[in-house]
């Protein structure tokens, strides 16, 4: 069952300051793939980490007067214990501070030199310090007497240096291969695709891919007092952790090609354009998928230090719980597009779907039991086929949830399963079996055993999004560790009669409005 692989990523975090709702949604939208790749029988890898070198850390660090390593080592476990926080299921979290990321970072770089990609020359332009960028005299603006670039507002400055350069322009035609023949879908959803092969039409220059002003990162091997630009060497970890430049290492045997780097809609041309580039000069396998998310915004707008708008997911998640957060961000906000969150709406969301809904179906059906049936999973002798139609409605429409998930349209995967779950609710109420507990109690038995089939089934399903929740009540059920997958769902029968239902405190308690 295990020979499926999938490897899927997050960006590398700047530790830069601390981790706010932003980077918390791309993780846990990564982590979401995780899971339900774990249910659906892949071997997964799942990689986040922090994004350590450039002249943005070197600043930072010298700001809070700290030596820019320890100030790395401080940040960085900030972001590590985030993954705990969230709930993500990472293989792996890496550093761009560590050893095996420098061999692999050397590695790229002398394939580069040996294919005669890179050169040496002057660059002469803009650099934003912010987004660590470069960027052309037609995307900056004019503020104050101060330059600002377009597409993410940050200042930029004049740079005039020795540089090296990577010979972007000379991969054009084979990008818009890539992007038009040989991977349509590398770079998803499609209107960022269409943003993409429209800035390579307009023609691409060379890329400076190396600095001298500053001395924090990886320095060109043969020539030291240039430190390798810092997205050549962040975009480089996806590999490092990997053990490349050990190709025949079984790690990079079973994960290579990468199925899947989730970013921010924000960092699109360095995936999109600098990183397969990179690649295809230094002759290694490209990544299938880059999948550029929409932006988190709060009042309306992007969630940033200047605006003093941020929301902190640690404060959220003490004040509502981390499934609710989860399960709120990837409901509320539909991937591909910005979207708005608010308190407001999360108090909506978590008492519509989970309180009122998937938790409040646990409740009712597990107290019931409890009353009326000793506290066990009912009996059933004989199932009629009309008996199975509820379970039919999930299982005729698992592979409807897997091309979802595929092709990353985790919204409608969500309203889809939070369907079942009210149609689940629907078909309590409609088949009562208060009303038959005492003429006709072999009935209740089947109504009952159908519903916590479907709670069962829907746990599953939920659980990519909700773990610590759902896997509450699949303990609740009896369902062993290994039964937790796609593949059981269609094993009907599966669910254990006569297993005693643990005891559980609320699921989802209902929040008041006035939060
Ligand atoms: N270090 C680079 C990534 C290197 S990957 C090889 C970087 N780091 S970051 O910390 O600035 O941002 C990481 C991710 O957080 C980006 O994908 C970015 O889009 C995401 N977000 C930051 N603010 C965001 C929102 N307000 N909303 C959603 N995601 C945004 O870029």
């Amino acid at each position: 069952m295990l020979n499926k692989s999938f490897y899927i990523t997050t960006p590398i975090y700047y530790p830069s300051g601390k981790p706010h709702m932003g980077h918390a949604y791309s993780s846990i939208v990564a982590d979401i793939f995780a899971r339900f790749k774990r249910i659906d029988g892949f071997e997964v890898l799942f990689l986040t980490g922090t994004d350590e070198h450039g002249l943005k850390i070197q600043r930072e660090a010298k700001k809070n007067s700290k030596d820019t390593k320890l100030f790395c080592d401080e940040l960085s476990s900030k972001f590590k214990d985030l993954t705990v926080t969230l709930n993500l299921s990472n293989d792996d979290f890496i550093r761009t501070t560590e050893k095996r990321h420098y061999n692999s970072v050397i590695d790229i770089w002398a394939r580069l030199e040996k294919s005669k990609d890179i050169y040496l020359s002057k660059y002469k332009g803009w650099y934003s310090v912010s987004d660590e960028a470069y960027y052309d005299e037609d995307e900056i603006e004019t503020k104050d007497n101060l330059k600002y670039a377009i597409s993410s507002g940050s200042k930029v400055e004049w740079v005039e240096e020795e540089s090296y350069f990577f010979k972007l322009s000379s991969w054009q035609d084979k990008l818009l291969k890539l992007y038009e023949k040989d991977n349509p879908q590398f770079i998803l959803p499609g209107s960022r695709r269409n943003e993409v092969i429209q800035f390579v039409k307009k023609g691409l220059k060379d890329l400076s891919v190396s600095r001298t002003s500053f001395s924090w990162g990886i320095p060109v091997p043969k020539n030291p007092k240039h430190i390798i630009y810092v997205w050549l060497d962040a975009l480089t970890n996806y590999l490092s952790a990997l053990n490349y430049p050990n190709t025949s290492d079984d790690k990079y045997k079973k994960f290579w090609p990468a199925d899947i780097h989730i970013i921010g809609k924000d960092i699109l041309r360095f995936h999109a354009i600098y990183w397969p580039a990179f690649l295809m000069a230094a002759n290694i396998p490209l990544p299938k998928r880059v999948y550029g998310h929409g932006w988190i915004l709060s009042d309306e707008k992007k969630m940033s230090k200047s605006l003093g708008n941020i929301l902190d997911p640690i404060e959220i998640i003490k004040k509502f719980g981390i499934d609710q957060l989860r399960y709120y961000l990837t409901k509320e906000v539909s991937l591909g597009n910005d979207g708005n969150i608010s308190l407001d709406s999360l108090t909506n969301c978590i008492n519509n779907d989970l309180a009122n809904n998937y938790g409040n179906l646990c409740q009712r059906v597990f107290s019931f039991i409890d009353k009326n049936c000793n506290s066990k999973i009912p009996i059933v002798e004989k199932f009629e086929k009309k008996d199975k139609y509820l379970s039919d409605e999930i299982i005729n429409e698992i592979p409807k949830l897997r091309k979802f998930i595929n092709n990353q349209e985790l919204n409608s995967y969500i309203k889809q399963v939070i369907q079942f779950s009210f149609n689940a609710n629907k078909y309590l109420n409609d088949e009562q079996p208060w009303s038959l507990k005492k003429n006709n109690p072999k009935r209740m038995n089947i109504v009952l055993y159908n519903i916590l089939n479907q709670i069962r089934s829907i746990s599953i399903l939920l659980s990519p999004i909700m773990p610590d929740s759902t896997n509450k009540v699949l303990d609740v059920l009896g369902v062993e560790k290994k039964e937790r997958n796609l593949k059981s769902i269609e094993n009907f029968h599966s669910l254990k009669s006569g297993v005693n239902l643990k005891k559980i405190d609320i699921l989802f308690k209902k929040i008041e409005n006035d939060n």
